[in-house]
């Protein structure tokens, strides 16, 4: 299974992101990462500005909410049209209910884990998820280095989901770069969120095509 690479625009030039979408042609989604101001300690883009990247944007969203009570304001995204909505277990009153009305929408349903959650509550739960996202920062903002304590959870969540013979993606958020893409692919991700190291490159392309590759040479056996 080839690596997915979803590059973040949190890292690129907020003045000019219909462009900056378009340096990363070649990738398979756009990382958005919606942040409140509460749930975490810094603010981005809300639903108008969702809504304006989804008429921009020849590849799919994978809209990343870190906001407080998602089970309010997740559903809005997803009428969007966004390929896949993913919302933060410790925000929510009732994840498995949430992702059965943002799949009714027609978005794939996610669920994330900041560092520091177990996975063990969600395990039960997979058939509900088209994607768990395994936080390999603190959630919040770019440029943040890779915890390599995350992937013990990537390893269970891997475990869980073949043992169940299911198609739930991994995805890891958070200093993802051409060293770390394989260590966390080794450990079951399939896919790779990147802000820092794609945005903060010459070419972007170069990027992406170079975090598959990496991403690729270490895949998981499954
Ligand atoms: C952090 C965001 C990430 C961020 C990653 O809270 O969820 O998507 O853009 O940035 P890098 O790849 O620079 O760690
Ligand atoms: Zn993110």
């Amino acid at each position: 299974m080839a690596a997915r690479i979803q590059p973040s625009i949190l890292s690129a030039d907020f003045a000019n992101l219909e462009a900056e979408i378009g340096r990363i042609s070649t990738a398979d989604a756009v990382h958005v990462d919606v942040m409140d101001n509460h749930f975490v300690p810094n603010l981005t883009f809300g639903r108008t500005m969702v809504e304006r990247l989804q008429q921009v944007s020849a590849l799919p969203l994978d809209v990343h909410l870190m906001i407080d009570d998602p089970d309010r304001w997740a559903p809005e995204y997803a009428e969007t049209g966004a390929f896949s909505v993913t919302f933060h277990a410790e925000a929510a009153a009732d994840a498995a209910g949430l992702a059965r009305r943002l799949r009714s929408i027609g978005a794939r349903a996610g669920v994330a884990v900041k560092p520091d959650t177990p996975v063990e509550p969600l395990l039960d739960l997979l058939p509900e998820f088209d994607q768990v996202l395994v936080m390999t920062v603190e959630p919040g903002f770019g440029g943040q280095s890779f915890l390599e304590r995350t992937m013990p959870k990537l390893r269970a969540l891997r475990t869980a989901v073949t043992a169940a013979g299911l198609d739930v993606w991994l995805q890891v958020d958070g200093g993802i770069g051409e060293r770390t893409i394989g260590i966390a692919a080794e450990a079951g991700a399939d896919t790779f969120v990147a802000g820092s190291s794609v945005y903060g490159a010459d070419d972007p392309g170069a990027a992406v095509a170079a975090l598959r590759a990496a991403a690729d040479g270490h895949a998981h056996a499954l």
